[in-house]
């Protein structure tokens, strides 16, 4: 039987862009998208689309058997900053929604998962350059904790009842198509709206800041590939590390001053700058490389000039 897919949290920056791709692949039909809220994307309502609130175990468990769905895409969470503010709230949505999808795995409902960690699951004590799969991992966020749990859980639910997830940490993901959704990294988007509309941008992260980012399509084909992956070839249960570019605010602004000359950048960093400083500077990801041979396509000058066309068509279309 061809798979049937849900992807849960599908309007998110992630979620709606991952859904296209995988209808792209499978079919509209294949795939089913869900999230709390309606789209506002009319894309997402090309193929079949509900509402699923995902820390509702009795109702994921009867959209899974309407559907007859054997493959998860886990994207409903809370987000670095966000989760800050509302620390139960975080910690409640991220480790209900986990544990749901994983049961579905255990009752033998569904047969493959995907769940996404974050690079949040490092701290200050670890290692910030080139950071290796397995070191010191003491997060202090409540979003790094959810995730760093939420890693132990799944290794744990493969080990114990042999359930199929994969799970990679996502670096701070760049895209147009979709607003962020409240993460530490948004400056990294929100400098090419600002650029083409005003010239000028006020990012919240300090010049100096050196963080891991990656390109969404990057990510996209990066989740893809570790799903179709031959399962004997995903060696890691907890979650992979993953690398795409790594720069700073200041080489970000080089760049765009590179397209647009008379663009400004100006400096304050507010509380998101205690998350970026927590979290590693770059990323070794030999094992993702090794295991299910990923690549990643696009360097920073690239990103920028995608961003810059990207955010410039959505204006028109506006
Ligand atoms: N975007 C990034 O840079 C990044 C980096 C690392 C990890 N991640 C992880 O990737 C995943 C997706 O991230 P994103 O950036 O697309 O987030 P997002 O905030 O843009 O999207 C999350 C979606 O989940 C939905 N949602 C919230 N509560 C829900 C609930 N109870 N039930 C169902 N849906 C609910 C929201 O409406 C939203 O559409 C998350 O697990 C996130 O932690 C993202």
């Amino acid at each position: 039987m061809p798979s049937k897919i849900l992807i849960v949290g599908a309007c998110g920056q992630i979620g709606s862009e991952l859904t296209l791709a995988l209808r792209d692949i499978h079919g509209n039909d294949a795939v089913v998208a869900s999230d709390i809220k309606s789209p506002s994307s009319a894309l997402l309502s090309k193929g079949p689309f509900e509402v699923l609130d995902a820390t509702n175990y009795d109702d994921f468990k009867t959209l899974v058997s309407k559907h007859q769905i054997d493959t998860v895409y886990m994207m409903a969470a809370m987000l670095s900053g966000t989760a800050e503010k509302y620390p139960e709230k975080g910690w409640d949505l991220n480790m209900t929604s986990l544990f749901n999808v994983l049961n579905l795995g255990k009752e033998e409902l569904i047969s493959k998962i995907f769940w996404p960690s974050s690079i949040a699951v490092f701290g200050p004590t670890t290692p910030k350059v080139d950071t290796p799969q397995q070191t010191i991992m003491e997060p202090t966020t409540v979003y790094g904790i959810s995730k760093q749990a939420g890693e132990r859980w799944c290794a744990y639910y493969n080990k114990r009842y042999g359930v199929d997830v994969r799970s990679i940490r996502y670096p701070g993901l760049i895209s147009y198509k979709t607003p962020p959704g409240g993460g530490t990294t948004d400056y990294a988007i929100e400098i090419f709206h600002e650029a083409l509309k005003s010239k000028a941008y006020t990012s919240f992260l300090s010049e100096d800041t050196a963080l891991p980012m990656m390109y969404m399509d990057d990510a996209i084909h990066a989740t893809i590939s570790i799903m179709e992956a031959p399962s004997d070839k995903i060696k890691i249960r907890s979650s992979y590390n993953l690398s795409g570019v790594s720069f700073t605010p200041e080489e970000l602004a080089q760049q765009v001053k590179n397209q647009i000359p008379e663009f400004q950048m100006n400096y304050n960093p507010d509380f998101r700058q205690a998350i970026a400083d927590s979290w590693p500077d770059s990323i070794d990801d030999t094992e993702a490389r090794t295991d299910w041979g990923w690549t990643h396509d696009f360097n920073l000058e690239m990103i920028v000039k995608e961003m810059l066309e990207g955010v410039k068509s959505l204006e028109e279309v506006n």
